[in-house]
């Protein structure tokens, strides 16, 4: 087997713990991989003066994957760039996948199985912003290329599935951006008959995923309504403390937990260290190690299963010690 690339970047708060956790299963799945430890981050900016060092960004484009904690984003530094949409836009990873599934959790919602996939590299977080009489204003980026391309993954990943994709939009207002989106999205679905194709509002959206997500099989949308709607969805299946995402690129791909930094909770042996599994369960699937993801997917679910989880799940483990027992049962 090819020997394969890792860039490892803890970031700031309970990122560098949950990238532990994460490297420590993966090195007994897969013991033939070469990592490259890198910084980023709030951390990064206040020693280095960047958030993200030339050497980061450089590591990140050699590797064949990169495995991310989270990073903090102080909101008032002026001209402060948050590392991760750079590489994102840097690498050209378009396409953020964050799959929901229900999990054994007391009090969360049964039967959930679906995908938002999102464009990721545009839209809101285009970065451009700019003063105007009275105040700001920030540029929505929709170009017809990143749209298509967005749109044509959403439907290829839907043929593995259950073959229903949702657009979601806000063309009645937005009515050049959304406009395109929307326009895009129906002639790509021609071009895909066996896969259902409907649209709706993100408002919509977002009362539908409370009040019938088991209808949801992949969302394809536009930036922020994709960040917006897939913390929602953590929501309902267990939290930020189980959900995991890819960011999928022409050349290499980056994983990481859905959630941020949680600053208070760091260094504490205290969080959740699934939602990092998860994200090494899609880095192995992107690796085509399904067999290692799917060993690892299902020792994390019988850890929940068995009540060996952490606070957020109502467990009493310690992070390490939900790592240690699925470590003692991965075999
Ligand atoms: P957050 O996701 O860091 O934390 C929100 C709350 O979720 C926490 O207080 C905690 O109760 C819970 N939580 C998060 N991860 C958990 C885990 N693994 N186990 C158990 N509970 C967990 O979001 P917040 O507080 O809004 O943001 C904190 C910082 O993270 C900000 O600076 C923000 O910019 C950054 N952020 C970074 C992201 C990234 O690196 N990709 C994504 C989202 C936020
Ligand atoms: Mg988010």
């Amino acid at each position: 087997m090819k020997l394969i690339k890792l860039c490892a970047i803890g970031g700031d708060g309970i990122g560098p713990d949950v990238l532990e956790s994460g490297l420590k299963v993966l090195k007994k799945l897969v013991p033939e991989i070469e990592i490259k430890f890198e910084i980023a981050g709030y951390g990064a900016y206040q020693k280095h003066g960047r958030s993200l060092p030339d050497h980061t960004l450089q590591t990140c484009r050699n590797s064949d994957v990169i495995l991310f904690g989270a990073v903090t984003t102080p909101p008032l530094i002026k001209n402060y760039q948050s590392p991760i949409i750079r590489i994102r836009q840097e690498l050209n990873l378009y396409a953020n996948v964050r799959p929901f599934f229900s999990l054994p959790i007391k009090d969360t919602c049964r039967d959930i199985d679906l995908l938002i996939i999102r464009e990721n590299t545009q839209g809101l977080y285009s970065g451009i912003e700019k003063k105007i009489d009275g105040g700001f204003s920030a540029e929505r980026i929709i170009t017809k290329k990143a749209s298509e391309r967005i749109l044509s993954f959403a439907f290829s990943y839907a043929q593995k599935r259950r073959k229903k994709v949702t657009v979601i939009h806000k063309a009645n207002i937005l009515r050049l951006t959304d406009g395109l989106f929307l326009s895009l999205a129906k002639k790509m679905a021609k071009k895909y008959p066996q896969v259902e194709c409907n649209d709706m509002l993100v408002d919509t959206c977002a009362f539908q995923l409370i009040k019938n997500p088991q209808s949801f099989d992949v969302i394809v949308t536009t930036n922020m309504f994709g960040d917006i709607l897939s913390d929602e969805v953590a929501g309902l299946i267990g939290g930020l403390g189980v959900c995991a995402s890819a960011n999928i690129g022409p050349h290499n791909a980056l994983f990481e937990p859905v959630h941020g930094s949680a600053p208070k909770y760091a260094g504490q042996d205290k969080v959740n260290p699934m939602a990092m599994l998860f994200a090494v369960c899609m880095m192995l699937d992107y690796l085509s190690l399904r067999q290692e993801a799917d060993l690892l997917r299902k020792t994390t679910i019988t850890a929940i299963k068995k009540g060996n989880v952490t606070y957020d799940l109502g467990g009493k483990y310690k992070t390490s010690e939900v790592v240690n027992y699925i470590m003692n049962n991965i075999k």
